[in-house]
């Protein structure tokens, strides 16, 4: 598979596709920090064996407290205490959690140190390992402090998904999807047609995996600070976070985007946006990605409270969605969040209930 190279404030950073772990064989190099997911230092004991034996290695069970600024002391002070000084550098390995963690850290740590990232969750290797963004949980408020901190280099391989849950790979299909959905109908429809062999055709899934980091590329090298044509990098987003906010986190992320996809759609052909049959084209493969978390109760009460307070609304009363006219044309519009909104929202649960209940 080609590398990728990605421009952005710092420079370029490159995206090398090869054997998993590729550099960490023969262990840190000087001057190297490794934070890694526990979970996968204990998947990947033997391979790991030499960097998990080096000077500075810190663990970090992955969830969303551990990227709790709360929490940050703790991985500050280690760093210090194992000697971290300007030039050295942070390794990350782990999905989601650990690369958040880590840019945090390298944007602030001695004023910055640089960073690499071995992405081990197909979110993180589809999605999240490009784009520079860090994003820290305060309190019970969640991603509200953040920095644009691209790494110097990102190295995957889609050989160790094969350990990763079966939500978690879906979870990372989503946001695949939805990446597709906004390079155009051609993108779209091709991965609608492989949806069902993702996960059991490691070359197919590699394949898709590029393809989605090469659409995002061409928005965040647009627009890397979010301010105008990566902002529909956030579709089924609203949405989405509401969700996971409404189910306290029980929906992994990219399975919440996939649901949000799903209303997204179905809201913009309510609008008469989005053709009918454009909109049922594409749902088969949302709602087999959402498969098994249709009946997580959602409140409805704080999912309306969610969208009231999402960071990307200019008032409560509104929330700011990106709507969809058909493949590869979507836009940002405000909405109120009135009655006919929330009846939407209501007749869209109570049919995705019903709708799994008589599968
Ligand atoms: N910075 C960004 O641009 C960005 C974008 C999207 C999401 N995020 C954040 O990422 C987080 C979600 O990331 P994620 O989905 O990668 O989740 P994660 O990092 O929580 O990992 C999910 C689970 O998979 C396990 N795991 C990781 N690699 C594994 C492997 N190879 N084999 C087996 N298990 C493995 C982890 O231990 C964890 O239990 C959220 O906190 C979200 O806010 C950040
Ligand atoms: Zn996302």
């Amino acid at each position: 598979m080609r590398d990728l190279t990605v421009r952005s404030h710092r420079g370029e950073y490159r995206v090398i596709f090869g054997r998993p772990f590729a550099g960490l064989e023969d262990g840190l190099k000087d001057g190297e920090h490794l934070l890694i997911d526990e979970r996968v230092a204990g998947l990947y004991a033997g391979p790991l064996a030499k960097a998990l034996a080096g000077r500075s290695v810190l663990r970090i069970k992955a969830s969303e407290d551990a990227k709790s600024l709360e929490r940050f002391p703790d991985y500050a002070v280690h760093l210090i205490e194992h000697g971290i000084k300007r030039g050295h550098t942070l390794v990350a390995v782990g999905g989601g959690v650990v690369q958040d963690i880590t840019a945090f850290l390298a944007a602030t740590l001695l004023r910055g140190v640089p960073w690499r990232f071995h992405p081990t969750t197909l979110l993180a290797q589809a999605d999240s390992c490009i784009g520079s963004k860090s994003s820290v949980n305060v309190g019970p408020h969640k991603n509200q402090l953040g920095t644009f901190t691209p790494p110097e280099e990102i190295r995957l391989s889609v050989e160790v998904l094969k350990t990763l849950s079966e939500p978690d790979l879906r979870s990372g299909i989503g946001e695949m999807i939805k990446v597709h959905i906004i390079g155009g109908l051609d993108d779209a429809r091709a991965i609608a047609r492989d949806y069902p062999r993702l996960q059991t055709d490691p070359e197919l899934l590699a394949g898709t995996l590029r393809r989605s980091l090469e659409i995002k590329k061409g928005l965040i090298e647009l627009d890397e600070f979010d301010r105008k044509e990566r902002l529909v990098m956030n579709y089924g987003h609203t949405f989405g976070h509401a969700i996971e906010s409404a189910t306290g986190y029980a929906v992994p992320h990219g399975i919440a985007v996939t649901i949000g996809l799903d209303m997204a759609n179905l809201y913009s052909t309510r609008l008469r946006l989005l053709d009918a049959a454009l909109c049922a084209e594409l749902r088969p493969m949302l709602l087999a990605n959402m498969r098994g978390f249709e009946r997580t109760p959602v409140s409805l009460d704080l999912f309306f409270a969610a969208l009231a307070k999402d960071k990307k609304n200019v008032t409560a009363a509104t929330a700011r969605f990106v709507l969809i006219r058909k493949p590869g044309d979507l836009f940002l519009e405000s909405r109120p969040l009135d009655e006919d909104f929330k009846a939407f929202c209501r007749g869209y649960f109570d049919t995705l209930k019903a709708a799994e209940a008589a599968r």
